[in-house]
């Protein structure tokens, strides 16, 4: 019956999620023009991958490392937004992937705000790799795109297990020595794993204040010269370094606590003295006959060697010690007096310590200006991107990029989410409600308490209190149940172990017994009286049999003593 029932709910659902289907909306670009501050803005609105301006890297490290993973530009294949809205997927699992888009002209993001935004779909989950993108200096070589290929800023989520950050990674150089240097967000927010549109917004403004928004809702923020710990390293060295050429002076006392000097010294005979818990007992005397020339142990004469010794692998056979016989009956070696505690004993000489008033603290060397400081105010003020990149490794197949955004205008990235990921978004999740994976059986409904029942508004008082009563004497009846087969089990132990309740079911069992026997007995007196005045045309013996009922069974208080006998006995 639920079987039925619910495949025919799966059967509507499966219906309905057709009907949805045929309604849902066609796709249509978004005007490019509304656009003005865009470097970037793009859906994927080609017949394939040839015709778009993206180039896959055909780089190559040694012949075995290639980037082969494939590329497609397709539409979604699981909970579908819009029908037609195409993205660029990443196809191939466990594969580098590469490919990006040259800018026709170079970006300049100085004293700009910087946004960059994209969509990400993980159409298969992603157990393990990276969904992130970089932004690639002047002058890169689309063809040799790979990870050794400077960028400015690095951003998206990176993936392994537990292990999950959405990455903000700026490149800056510094001035006094010229070496780039990569700063990473110190603590960064986690991505969204599930199998949806996802949404995320780097923006660097030109006063530094810097976010990170996932479906437009800030995950991150801060200001990347104020907030000194925000990127590590941090963005600018310390001002003051260390002075490697200073050293530690002799006269450093930096022992915070000394022996007390008023203290007297420790006798040199202290240990000796006092020292010992335990002592040779001086009175004890060596005994008359103990013979000091004798050992105590000596070879066993009758000890005969093995025929199977091997003197080269078993090395040199010796004979097993044995007891001297002479010292049977008398002490031989050397003679020791027998230890006694020392009556003296005070335990370790201590010696208090106190504060040491000439202590100078730990020695740090002196600080001096950081030769190498430098002051980056602006690292808002990028080098100048050519173009935009995906390197990425993935264990999992169908990863899809869409709606990507580079350009100055917070406003324009804002629109863009509005315009295309919030509608995506409601399509996405109605279809993902429909669709979503289900436990392949209804779960069992846990079966109803009595407090369930209580709240049942539905039942009528009288059926809750005849269901109560019900619950109540079930319980009890399987309380005796048990309790019965237990005492059959063992009784003295059940006994023993409750007697009370023992006590209690004998009570309960003799009284409804009593009680049972005596209703009955009335019940056949009532009949038989009943019988008795029946008209005389009874045969004989029928008359006898009811003498002999009514002979059989005595008054009702007679009755109560006859019948708790036999159970007494038992
Ligand atoms: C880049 O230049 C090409 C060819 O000049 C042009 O077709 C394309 O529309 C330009 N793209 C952008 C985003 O301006
Ligand atoms: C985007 O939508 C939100 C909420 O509807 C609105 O407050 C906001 O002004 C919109 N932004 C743009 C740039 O249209
Ligand atoms: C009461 O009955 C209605 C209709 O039969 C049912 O939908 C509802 O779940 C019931 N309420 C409870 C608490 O069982």
């Amino acid at each position: 019956m639920k079987l039925s029932c619910f495949s025919v709910g799966v059967t509507l659902a499966v219906a309905a999620g057709v009907a949805i289907a045929s309604d849902v909306p066609e796709y249509k670009p978004l005007k490019k023009s509304v656009l003005k501050n865009a470097a970037i803005f793009e859906q994927f609105d080609y017949e394939d991958i040839n015709e778009s301006p993206w180039r896959i890297s055909h780089a190559e490290k040694d012949d075995e490392f290639t980037y082969r993973g494939q590329w497609a530009i397709e539409t979604s294949k699981v909970y579908p937004g819009f029908k037609g809205d195409k993205g660029l997927v990443m196809k191939t699992p466990a594969a580098y992937h590469a490919i990006s888009y040259k800018l026709n002209e170079s970006f300049d993001n100085t004293d700009q705000d910087l946004v960059l935004q994209y969509e990400i779909k993980l159409q298969d989950g992603l157990s393990c790799g990276g969904t992130y993108v970089k932004l690639l200096n002047q002058g890169y070589d689309e063809s040799e795109f790979n990870g050794e290929t400077p960028y400015q800023i690095m951003f998206g989520p990176d993936v392994c297990g537990s292990n999950d950050k959405v990455h903000f990674i700026i490149n800056r150089p510094n001035p006094s020595t010229g070496e780039v240097e990569a700063h990473h967000l110190r603590t960064a927010p986690m991505s969204r794993n599930d199998q949806l549109t996802n949404l995320y917004t780097l923006i660097l403004k030109k006063n530094q204040d810097f976010e990170i928004r996932i479906n437009g809702d800030v995950a991150k923020a801060g200001n990347l010269v104020k907030n000194t710990a925000l990127l590590t390293p941090p963005l600018n060295p310390p001002e003051e370094i260390e002075d490697p050429y200073d050293t530690k002076p002799l006269s450093w006392d930096d022992r915070k606590f000394i022996p007390d000097p008023n203290y007297p010294a420790k006798p040199d005979d202290y240990d000796e003295l006092y020292g010992n818990a335990y002592i040779p007992d001086p009175e004890a005397v060596k005994p008359e006959d103990w013979d000091e020339s004798e050992p105590l142990f000596i070879p066993d004469p009758e000890a005969v060697k093995p025929e199977d010794w091997n003197d080269e692998e078993d090395g040199e056979w010796i004979s097993p010690d044995i007891i001297n016989p002479i010292c049977e009956t008398k002490g031989c070696g050397e003679w020791q007096p027998p230890m006694v505690p020392n009556a003296n004993y005070r335990g370790i000489w201590l010696q208090p310590d106190i504060i040491n008033p000439n202590y100078k603290g730990t020695w740090k060397p002196r600080k001096i200006l950081n030769p190498d400081y430098y002051e980056d105010k602006t690292p808002s003020n990028i080098g100048l991107i050519d173009g935009i990149g995906f390197e990425l490794w993935t264990m999992s197949k169908d990863i899809m990029f869409d709606n990507i955004y580079l350009g100055h205008s917070i406003k324009e990235a804002e629109l863009i989410g509005n315009l295309t990921y919030n509608p995506k978004s409601v399509l996405e999740n109605d279809d993902y409600d429909l669709n979503r994976p289900r436990a392949p059986i209804e779960p069992i409904q846990p079966p109803v308490s009595f407090e369930d029942f209580l709240n049942d508004d539905n039942e009528s008082t009288l059926t809750q209190f005849i269901e109560f009563i019900r619950i109540v004497f079930l319980r009890q009846f399987l309380d005796i149940k048990d309790f019965y087969y237990e005492f059959r089990l063992n009784p003295l132990d059940l006994i023993l172990n409750e007697p009370l309740k023992f006590v209690v079911y004998c009570c309960a069992f003799l009284t409804i017994f009593t009680f049972g026997f005596a209703i009955i007995n009335v019940l056949v007196f009532v009949l038989a009286a009943s019988k008795q005045e029946l008209p005389k045309n009874e045969t004989p013996e029928q008359e006898a049999k009811i003498v002999e009922i009514k002979d059989d069974e005595p008054s009702a208080t007679g009755v109560e003593e006859h019948t708790t006998k036999p159970i007494k006995r038992h």
